[in-house]
């Protein structure tokens, strides 16, 4: 692959409209708002400057990521904080020609410390609702549940969120994977399964296929978040394709908690070419070190892969998605265009 041809490949990644499935808000706490809502909320934090906040972001697995992003959040203390924190994301995926984000947060990140449920969400849906009139971004809320907690913890976080049902899209299930498998969170997910919630799941990112078993056959959720070890088992693959889920895959997330050793080992490409919808997604651009279209070019790069690739990926981002089958169909056919339009060129 030549230059020119890389060239023109990062100029379609710039320019293709694309979803954004896998996104923790609490994960896009730039150090310098950390250091600034800790000086707005007198909260103290360990690091004297924004180069030490970067020296400390090298983690060698999940949970080492994990400690500094609870430390991170407790900066997050006002309801004009989420607001701040998940307006900050929206412009700079706007950038990104991010049009569609459906959002993760951890209410229970911040339960667990005293912020009441309904501070936190009503300032992430207010910079939603801003995002969309400012930009014609849409979203989606997804809650998520700490799997390192209870089931119990899971089922009083869903009671906390009932004034706000008909906002939240949807329900996942994030934090320390091995030792927490999905079936922990078996008559959670069915209730709201019941309340009419989509459901997601974090499996496979360190977990073994079997997690990603139990979310499909336990969970029955709708969307694998993450899901790199499905590949260790040929039926799980045939069960994945043969089903359609989309996978939401995160290379720079990978890289940086050793899921792979470098950008080249993303199971991406492999993905697509197995008949997965594989889609990429940033996880905690903050921590990781690049947004949504940082971690487009690192696989395009790193996989020498086409410009028709990048198309599905877009392409899938929004196949995979909460929103309705017509808008999908019309995202679709503007990928195509611009396609067509890149491919003449
Ligand atoms: N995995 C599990 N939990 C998380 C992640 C992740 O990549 N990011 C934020 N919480
Ligand atoms: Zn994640």
């Amino acid at each position: 692959m030549d230059s020119a041809y890389r060239e023109k490949r990062d100029a379609f990644i710039a320019a293709v409209p694309k979803a954004e499935l896998h996104l923790h808000i609490e994960g896009s706490l730039e150090p310098e708002m950390m250091f600034a809502l800790a000086e707005r909320n007198g909260v103290t934090l360990p690091y004297a400057s924004v180069e030490e906040v970067a020296a400390a972001y090298r983690f060698s697995n999940l949970q080492e990521f994990l400690d500094l992003y609870y430390l991170g959040m407790q900066v997050l203390v006002e309801e004009q904080d989420f607001h701040d924190l998940t307006m900050a994301y929206l412009e700079r995926v706007h950038r990104d020609n991010v049009d569609h984000v459906e959002v993760f947060f951890d209410p229970q990140g911040h339960t667990e410390r005293g912020v009441p449920f309904d501070r936190v969400i009503s300032g992430i849906l207010r910079a939603l609702a801003d995002a969309e009139d400012r930009f014609g971004i849409s979203s989606k809320l997804i809650m998520c549940f700490l799997r390192h907690l209870s089931e119990e913890a899971a089922f009083a976080t869903l009671a906390e969120a009932e004034p706000w049902l008909d906002r939240i899209a949807g329900v996942g299930l994030d934090s320390s994977e091995v030792g927490h498998p999905p079936e922990k969170f078996a008559r959670v997910f069915a209730k709201c399964r019941d309340l009419g919630f989509k459901l997601v799941a974090h499996a496979g990112e360190e977990g073994p296929p079997d997690y990603v078993w139990q979310a499909l056959d336990t969970l029955r959720i709708d969307r694998i978040d993450h899901g790199n070890r499905a590949l260790e088992d040929e039926a799980l693959v045939e069960r994945i394709v043969r089903d359609g889920y989309t996978l939401t895959v995160c290379p720079l997330s990978n890289l940086k908690l050793c899921v792979i050793d470098e950008i080249a080992a993303s199971p991406v490409k492999t993905m697509l070419e197995r008949g997965i919808k594989a889609t990429v997604n940033s996880d905690d651009p903050s921590y990781f070190g690049g947004y949504i279209n940082d971690n487009y070019r690192a696989v395009a790069n790193a996989l020498d892969m086409t410009i028709e690739e990048i198309a599905i990926l877009a392409a899938n981002s929004y196949e995979g998605s909460f929103l309705e089958p017509s808008k999908i169909l019309e995202k679709r056919a503007e990928i195509d265009r611009l396609l067509a339009m890149q491919t003449a060129a």
